[in-house]
């Protein structure tokens, strides 16, 4: 069986270093936002050309900080997409904030800004753009707009570590930047780890007390705060696995290129690719024609291949979102009914794609 991701790959593949790291952290006696934390974050700074990086517990919370830093409150408003993982409207719920969705483009499913300014409000606060399987966003147009309107602009980037939009990373456009190293991200550990970037160092300094219970030294706290903490041993295997997102992304990017070239079945739209954006390729995401994805899916899996769905049931059919749900969403509601995601993961072997290409080509 060939399924979407496989993040045991990446272990396999990096065995000897995980392994020895691992038994290095564990000998190491500190164990809580230690020694591999501060590299990981110097590093990953470093990497995206950003000046603080912060490692928390994962995505969700590193989106929840920024939403805690700056100073959300019940009842405002938040603008994103419907069409994004649970994770991007829990973290707006959790302040107490409005999710005010927002359709998506039908060829590369991030957001239209063209609905952008209609939707703000005296109560918008801020706006969370996704860059949606590892595609930007039109960052830009968003960025001249929260600029114009005064609100603050976050990315979240949870799926698209090293994509670049116009040869500029992605989580260097907004007042934050927000990352989810989740086991089948393009850069992922074995368990949960986030991370939050920015530019700005009053945010930095808020982000870092709320962190850890607001303390500004051990056992000291001058505000609220939580426990958001990322671990040793997650930032050691990150800080190996960092090294290795360029060449891991490379692949995906190869996969999906020969994917793009080859595939050419009469009932699969592929995406569409822009010379402004590098997509990452988090996801390989067709869309498959005629009501037909259930049996796509059914006639792959009879093959050896198991896709995905990102997303079946967009946010705002949700049950606790339906009723943040105000005006119509006409593309995100058609494209969750045809989407598929494709195996595309760093070590899938030439055999592998090869098979999937021609199993999709005879459907
Ligand atoms: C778009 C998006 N945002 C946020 C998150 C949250 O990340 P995590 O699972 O690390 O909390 C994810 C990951 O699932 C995601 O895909």
């Amino acid at each position: 069986m060939i399924y979407f991701a496989n993040p045991k790959s990446e272990y396999l593949y990096l065995k000897n270093q995980i392994d020895r790291k691992i038994r290095d952290v564990l000998n190491s006696n500190s164990y809580i936002l230690g020694n591999e934390v501060k590299k990981f974050e110097k590093n990953f700074s470093k990497y995206l050309g950003i000046k603080y990086s912060l490692g928390v517990s994962n995505g969700t919370d590193a989106l929840i900080l920024a939403l805690k830093a700056i100073d959300i409150k019940q009842g405002d408003e938040v603008i994103t997409t419907s069409h994004t993982a649970f994770a991007t409207i829990a973290a707006i719920r959790e302040v107490g904030a409005i999710p005010v969705f927002i359709d998506i483009k039908e060829d590369d499913f991030t957001i239209d800004t063209k609905y952008l300014e209609k939707k703000i409000t005296k109560k918008t606060k801020a706006i969370i753009v996704v860059h949606i399987y590892g595609n930007p966003a039109d960052v830009l147009a968003v960025q001249k707009i929260a600029k114009k309107k005064k609100l603050i602009l976050i990315e979240d980037c949870a799926q698209a570590h090293g994509a670049e939009y116009d040869k500029k990373k992605v989580g260097t456009f907004g007042d934050f930047s927000c990352f989810s190293f989740y086991p089948t991200k393009n850069l992922s550990t074995f368990g949960d780890a986030g991370m939050i970037s920015t530019n700005n160092h009053k945010f930095f300094k808020r982000l870092k007390l709320s962190r850890e219970y607001g303390w500004i030294k051990k056992n000291f706290s001058v505000k609220d705060g939580y426990n958001k903490r990322l671990d040793e041993l997650h930032a050691a295997i990150l800080n190996i696995k960092l090294s290795y997102l360029e060449k891991f992304n490379n692949k995906r990017i190869l996969i999906a290129k020969k994917f793009l070239n080859s595939i050419k079945s009469k009932k699969i739209i592929m995406p569409k690719m822009s010379n402004l954006k590098k997509h990452v390729f988090h996801l390989f995401v067709v869309r498959v024609k005629n009501n037909e994805r259930l049996k796509f899916l059914n006639y792959l899996k009879k093959n050896g291949i198991i896709a995905g769905i990102h997303y079946p049931i967009p946010n705002h059919k949700q049950k606790p979102y339906k009723r943040f749900h105000k005006s119509k969403l006409p593309v995100t509601d058609k494209i969750s009914k045809e989407i598929v995601s494709l195996p595309n993961f760093p070590l899938l072997s030439n055999k592998e794609v090869n098979k999937i290409i021609n199993i999709v080509n005879r459907y």
